[in-house]
């Protein structure tokens, strides 16, 4: 199974970027193959209608998107790790959605979405994306997601006593998740084969 992991975070010495790189190690030791999209080091620039071909602004979209997109068309699965910025998902995760556009790249693919909070919130992005970051791109989040709190403690070498508990239950519950979304994309791959998830109609090419 292919796994690929999109990490929101503007800042590339930023927990989400770490706590990818977390992930991905274990995915690795279940035995999957992983892509590490980190949005922090990667030059993305803000989508514009190059994208819809426009003359002058497409060049460049197949250097910097095209590789990118190719990944994760091959991608069985997703984690999106979503760092809570002023109570939002940050800009750089919300363009990385409008790129996505309205193809066939995640549709109908399971995401666990993870939030990331230095402090005790983490909770507005789960809301913010599970609204309507899949409305045309139709990417299905589980039911279950991740919320780190007080993130700089978490997933490390050397965990405070104080932070030792929910480390612990932290490291259980994605291990658990990561199970269950392996079982999703197992699940999901069959019903894309039926055919019934491919848009019959350009009528439908965006969600409602
Ligand atoms: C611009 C900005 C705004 C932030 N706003 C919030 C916030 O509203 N709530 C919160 O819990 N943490 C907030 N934080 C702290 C992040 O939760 C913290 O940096 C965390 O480690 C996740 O982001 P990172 O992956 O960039 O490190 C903010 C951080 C930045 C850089």
């Amino acid at each position: 199974m292919k796994i690929a992991l999109i990490s929101g975070s503007h800042r590339p010495t930023g927990n989400s970027g770490r706590i990818a790189k977390h992930i991905e190690a274990q995915l690795q030791g279940q035995g999957h193959s992983t892509y590490l999209l980190d949005l922090a080091t990667t030059e993305l620039p803000f989508w514009d209608e190059g994208l819809w071909g426009m003359e002058g602004l497409s060049a460049k979209w197949e250097k910097v998107w095209n590789p990118i997109k190719s990944e994760l068309d091959s991608a069985d699965a997703y984690i999106v790790i979503a760092p809570e910025y002023h109570g939002m998902a940050p800009s750089k995760l919300t363009n990385f959605f409008l790129l996505l556009g309205n193809g066939d790249t995640v549709a109908h693919k399971p995401a666990l979405l993870v939030t990331v909070s230095a402090g005790v919130s983490g909770v507005y992005p789960v809301s913010e994306l599970r609204s309507y970051s899949f409305k045309n791109n139709r990417m299905v989040y589980l039911p279950e997601h991740l919320i780190i709190r007080n993130a700089s403690e978490i997933f490390i070498d050397n965990v405070k006593p104080e932070h030792q508990a929910t480390h612990d239950y932290l490291v259980e519950r994605l291990e658990w998740q990561l199970r269950m979304l392996a079982d999703y994309a197992e699940g999901l791959k069959a019903i894309r084969a039926k055919g019934n998830t491919k848009v019959p109609s350009p009528k439908f090419a965006n969600g409602m």
